[in-house]
């Protein structure tokens, strides 16, 4: 069955280089917000036929950039989906490099959505066939699907990246207790005796706000402090303050979604980190691992 990509409004270089690693067709979209604040979104042909019977892939981050807000890539997505299906496809694979409001699942606070699994139910209930999303933030959302779900691991190539910078005498460094499996998965690509430490951190569910302690042996360690998630930076700042002050030498800010949100960037490199590290599910200028060979063999 011919082969075709979608690249999304938000996934514009990933999508194109997944597009090269598959050796298969690309076409983006054309897309606007109306001055009622509605987004407009067409595939970008002439001839519907050419959709007809494919395999469709449709590659859209749903993180906010300067040209859309999460609302808006999920709204641009659920067009794309509703516009391929219109038109035919045969088989439709939705990948969603980072997924938006995957932090939302669970309840906090008497009264909340947990919008994070209806964000899937809804994806979900449109007649897809395969949804990949990358290192989500909780895979408690995936479950109870009928489409096939994969959550994409980008532990090993953001490792690979680390390792190539010279980095050694490795400890990694998880801001939260409960990311602390995480990071032990992540720290054997580092090599199988790769020390795991943490911080306590806690968030106050009414203002946001964090807070975070511990002293652990880092001196002269080159520390990799990873997260899934950089938002505000503030967990990462808070993270990598708490390092330098256990002696770490040098300090690597990882994570794989790096949105970089608000003062993220003065904050982090301000509290001493030596780099920050994401993928290109976040298109800015720390996305240096991209996913697409890695998206790209799953969809092989
Ligand atoms: C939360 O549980 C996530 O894993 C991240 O730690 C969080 O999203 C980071 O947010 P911020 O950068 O705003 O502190």
């Amino acid at each position: 069955m011919d082969k075709i990509l979608i690249v999304g409004p938000a996934s514009q270089m990933l999508g194109m280089r997944i597009a090269q690693e598959l050796n298969i067709r690309a076409i983006n979209t054309e897309f606007k917000t109306f001055p009622d604040g509605e987004n407009y979104l067409r595939i970008n042909l002439e001839d519907e036929s050419v959709i007809k019977e494919k395999e469709v892939i449709i590659v859209q981050s749903t993180g906010p950039s300067s040209s859309g807000n999460q609302n808006a890539r999920l709204i641009e997505l659920l067009m794309m989906i509703d516009s391929l299906k219109r038109m035919r496809a045969k088989k439709l694979i939705i990948v969603i490099p980072y997924l938006a409001y995957a932090r939302q699942d669970k309840i906090f606070r008497p009264g909340e959505s947990r919008f994070g699994d209806l964000i899937i139910r809804i994806i979900d209930s449109m007649g897809i066939d395969e949804l990949y999303v990358v290192d989500v933030h909780s895979s408690k959302i995936l479950a109870d699907t009928y489409s096939k779900i994969t959550n994409i691991d980008s532990m090993k190539i953001l490792a690979d990246y680390i390792k190539s910078l010279g980095a050694k005498d490795i400890v990694v460094v998880s801001p939260d207790k409960g990311a602390v499996e995480r990071s032990k998965a992540f720290a054997q690509y580092f090599g199988e005796n790769t020390p795991v430490d943490y911080f306590e951190k806690s968030r106050d569910v009414n203002t946001g706000d964090i807070t975070m302690s511990g002293k652990l042996s880092l001196k002269d360690k080159d520390v990799v402090v990873s997260d899934d998630i950089i938002a505000t930076g503030g967990t990462m700042a808070t993270a990598i303050k708490l390092a330098k002050e256990s002696g770490a030498k040098k300090v690597y800010a990882v994570a794989t979604h790096a949105l970089l949100l608000q003062n993220a960037r003065f904050r982090i490199l301000n509290a001493g980190a030596d780099e920050i590290i994401g993928t290109d599910s976040i298109d800015n200028e720390v996305s240096k691992v991209s996913l697409a060979k890695l998206i790209a063999n799953h969809l092989k």
